[in-house]
């Protein structure tokens, strides 16, 4: 086997909820990547996550980091932490793959950013919203222009309390998610947004949120995400002129219903015709294959850094994700809606 072709040694520090399906991915779905170690401060977690596997086990992650000459790292300890572990393992000289939000506030995003460039290792974050194949398919049939012109994209991400989590509140913690497929999807920049938020059991944080995004392009983005639902939904709408899409991300399901009008048009008025009205037609389950979303975001990671390729997710666009999701914070916060510049200005 020639150089290029030996596995990346690949770790994963923070060994949570997260944590653990990164361990499981790297070790069985990557080909391109030994999982050789692991790191959390709990030591039940470490011995939880080495169990049944080759990988060493650390409770420091800077020591690991030192011993262990990693190629890639997972990141998925608390938000909070993201910053500092990231810089470390960059300095060791990993590429590292963050989970999101990339960070909890802007100027730790920023270090980390200016981290990788001094590095020059590879810096990219865990939007897997991006790599589930309902999206992806809805992506390539968008670009197609299926949908004509798109008038509204909606998410839907309701789901029971998180215990755990008590760095950030719902917004920071999830709005990222579907901030970024919004952008994805739409291709188009966020020129105003407005947010409702409400503090109902979380001690310290919001956890409802309902928030609206207007784009550059017109689109309006409609958010609906808690933490107070006691079961888990998570759903992408997109509203256009020839009909709307609804995916479904945990059952990775992409359903079209067609505005029959738009058939109308095609043959009596021709393929450019404006279309005038909206009516109910046929609805249509689209294909695909399924797959775990994790496991195509570590894969092309790995993929990314031994061919020397653009990071899957841009750094630069998680940053953005956070950034709209802070500004919702403080729009909630204000009450009022942030436009224009302080779109790109703003709160760290
Ligand atoms: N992409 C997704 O869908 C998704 C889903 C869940 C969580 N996340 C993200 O993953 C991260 C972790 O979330 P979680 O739900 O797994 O949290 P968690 O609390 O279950 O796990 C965090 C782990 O990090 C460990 N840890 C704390 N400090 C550490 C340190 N200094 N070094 C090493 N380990 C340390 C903790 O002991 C714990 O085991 C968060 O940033 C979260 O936003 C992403």
């Amino acid at each position: 086997m020639s150089m290029a072709q030996q596995p990346l040694r690949a770790g994963v520090i923070g060994l949570g909820m997260m944590g653990r399906n990164h361990v499981r991915v790297w070790d069985e779905s990557v080909p391109e990547a030994d999982l050789v170690a692991v790191a959390d401060t709990d030591a039940s977690a470490v011995s939880a996550a080495t169990a049944g596997r080759r990988a060493r086990g650390h409770t420091d992650a800077g020591r690991m980091l030192a011993e262990e000459a990693l190629d890639l790292v997972s990141i998925v300890a608390p938000t909070s932490l993201h910053c500092e572990l990231t810089v470390a393992a960059l300095e060791a000289g990993a590429s590292v793959l963050v989970e999101k939000p990339i960070a909890a506030t802007r100027d730790e995003g920023h270090r980390m950013v200016e981290a990788a460039r001094a590095s020059g290792r590879m810096l990219t974050v865990g939007h897997i919203e991006r790599f589930n194949p309902a999206i992806r398919e809805l992506k390539r049939r968008l670009a197609a222009g299926e949908l004509g012109r798109v008038f509204q994209i909606s998410a839907t991400r309701l789901g029971p309390f998180p215990a755990r989590i008590r760095d950030v509140g719902v917004v920071v913690d999830l709005a990222p998610h579907d901030i970024d497929v919004f952008r994805y999807l739409i291709g188009s920049e966020p020129i105003r947004l407005y947010a409702e938020t409400e503090q109902r059991i979380h001690t310290e944080h919001e956890d409802l949120f309902n928030g609206i995004i207007k784009f550059a392009n017109g689109v309006v983005g409609v958010l609906n995400i808690n933490w107070l639902t006691p079961t888990k939904r998570r759903l992408l709408t997109v509203t256009g002129e020839r009909g709307m899409y609804i995916a479904d991300y945990i059952a990775q399901d992409l359903v079209f219903h067609a505005n029959s009008d738009a058939a109308e048009t095609w043959i009596n008025r021709g393929a450019g015709a404006a279309i005038t009205t909206v009516a109910e037609g046929e609805m249509t389950r689209r294909a695909l294959r399924r797959e775990e979303p994790l496991a195509v975001e570590l894969r092309e990671f790995a993929r990314a850094v031994r061919e020397g390729g653009p990071p899957p997710v841009d750094p630069a666009d998680a940053m953005i994700a956070l950034q709209l999701a802070r500004l919702m914070v403080e729009s909630a916060r204000s009450g009022r809606a942030m436009v224009g510049e302080e779109l790109l200005g703003a709160p760290s």
